[in-house]
């Protein structure tokens, strides 16, 4: 029985009988309110209070629970408990999302899919927040707020800008990968469940001998992987704006669950060393054939929340919860995420955040934070509040140290092009894998999304498809009517 079943009597937040909820308190039956009238004061002022701030990025989204099953042994990797034997069951909570769009955009569009992942282990909630796609825009934290920036509205216009879009990612040659990818007949996921994820950056698995890898986390759907083209989507947003929530609520609610297995990619710290690029790299992929996919489990989310606000609105997930045995890398945008999105969260969701039921772990937990807003789970009591004490309160866990990673170089500014600027390899690869009507699709895409963008920013990315494979340069130097002469004049 829901809460207002139970007792079908309306009360004010402090409990007391609310004795109407239609008519304010007057002066006589014509005059002014009274101040008195505490039940109208009070729901005035919590109404005025029931927006937080959106997700600064990703604000649109959908979530539900799960269950992730253990399918194959990798504990030669990781000691990771939730991994520990075949069989083994780990709940989940899930949002997938779209990226630039405000809390109320439409789901059917081109942009890539926010992919988050809740592990509730019994040694901490692990996340693993990725996308659908395997490589992002750029490799410097130092970039993200200016993505930001140009994808979302002009400061003068309040539009979205294609000329601002363009003219930063055509600004950063390493982001032609992410870009071509978004480009791509992928570029509109039909639905949540019709898509791959991925953990997108390099992370670390130790295992029991303490001894490290390094990862790539890749879920692949079980559904068939569907997209809308840019006229398809046109007709489904016109008519429905909640597209991918409608698709993953209904299907949840009538018992099509939809499924992913969960693969990984892994790299010995040797290869590492002998990579001919960066393995923490997030503009790049690693090879398949050089780094096959391995079976770890496979989950499938089969419980709708109950409250979208309470449960997915208020999901505080980061990079930054990993448990024994999954760890990070040296990767310079993991690094910064780690930073990002708990201070994102202290101040979109407050210090305490870590009480609201979606996010609180489902192990104990014993720190020794106390106070703050919104502090509503007791506060710990009684129980001692610091640390050395006598008492043996809350012992730190040294058995969980990791080893020790040996780094090179001297600390400072590090530009990494000069490190490595080989951004065209891989986007050309991609470009040559697809089949020539994927490779129309492409270019057709990009030449209507620059729609009135300036020549010289279609010119820059011109160049930089050309760069990765003549082809995809020309084509679409031919689909936005530039003369190849001016194309070859910039290049001089
Ligand atoms: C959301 C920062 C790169 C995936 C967010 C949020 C911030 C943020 C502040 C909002 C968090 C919240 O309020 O709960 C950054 C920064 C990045 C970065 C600074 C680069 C340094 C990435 C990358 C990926 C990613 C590379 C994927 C591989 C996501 C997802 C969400 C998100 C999926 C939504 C989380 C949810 O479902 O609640 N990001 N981000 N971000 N980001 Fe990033």
């Amino acid at each position: 029985m829901s809460e207002n079943q139970n007792n079908n009597k309306l009360t004010t937040a402090a409990g007391a009988p609310v004795v109407d909820n239609q008519n304010s308190q007057s002066a006589g039956p014509r005059g002014p309110l009274l101040l008195q009238d505490v039940w109208l004061l009070e729901k005035l002022a919590h109404f005025d209070r029931e927006v937080i701030p959106e997700r600064r990025m990703h604000a649109k989204g959908s979530g539900a629970y799960g269950k992730f099953t253990v399918t194959h042994d990798i504990t030669q990797y990781t000691s990771a408990a939730l991994f520990s034997e075949i069989g083994k069951e780990t709940e989940m909570f899930v949002r997938f999302s779209t990226v630039a769009g405000e809390r109320g955009a439409a789901d059917a569009e081109r942009d890539i899919r926010g992919f988050s992942m809740r592990f509730y282990t019994e040694q901490g909630n692990w996340d693993l927040v990725g996308n659908n796609t395997p490589v992002f825009f750029f490799r410097d934290p130092l970039n993200f707020p200016d993505l930001n920036h140009a994808v979302k509205r002009d400061p003068r216009t309040n539009m979205r800008s294609a000329n601002n879009n363009w003219d930063f990612w055509t600004s950063l040659p390493e982001a032609l990968h992410q870009v071509t990818i978004v480009m791509s007949d992928r570029g509109i996921p039909k639905s949540y469940r019709t898509m791959h994820g991925f953990g997108s950056h390099t992370f670390s698995m130790i295992n029991a001998n303490n001894e490290r890898v390094w990862v790539k986390f890749h879920m692949r759907s079980q559904q068939d992987i569907e997209n809308l083209t840019d006229q398809e989507a046109v007709e489904v947003v016109g008519v429905d704006r909640e597209s991918h929530q409608r698709d993953l609520y209904e299907n949840i609610e009538e018992g099509n669950f939809p499924k992913w297995k969960m693969y990984i990619q892994v790299m010995t710290e040797e290869q590492a060393n002998n990579m001919p690029y960066n393995p923490f790299d997030l503009t790049k992929v690693w090879y398949k054939k050089d780094f096959p996919l391995i079976e770890v489990g496979e989950w499938e989310l089969n419980r709708n929340p109950e409250n979208y606000f309470a449960e997915v609105e208020q999901a505080a997930f980061t990079p930054a919860n990993v448990v024994p045995g999954i760890s990070f890398s040296p990767d310079k945008m993991l690094q910064g995420r780690l930073f990002s999105y708990g201070d994102a969260q202290r101040y979109r969701l407050g210090v305490n955040h870590h009480q609201i039921p979606v996010n609180t772990p489902k192990c104990p937990v014993h720190s020794f934070h106390r106070d703050g807003a919104m502090r509503v789970d007791g506060n710990k009591g009684s129980t001692l509040h610091y640390e050395p004490n006598s008492y043996g309160q809350w012992k730190t866990q040294p058995e969980y140290k990791e080893p020790r990673l040996a780094l090179q170089g001297d600390a400072g500014i590090w530009d990494f092009r000069e490190d490595d600027d080989n951004y065209y390899e891989q986007p050309g690869k991609l470009f040559r894998l697809m089949s020539s009507e994927q490779q129309e699709i492409l270019i057709d895409n990009t030449a209507r999304n620059m729609n009135g963008v300036e020549e010289f920013i279609k010119i820059r990315h011109i160049i930089h498809c050309f760069k990765a494979d003549p082809a995809y340069g020309q084509g679409l130097a031919e689909a936005m009517e530039i003369p190849w002469g001016n194309v070859e004049a910039a290049m001089a």
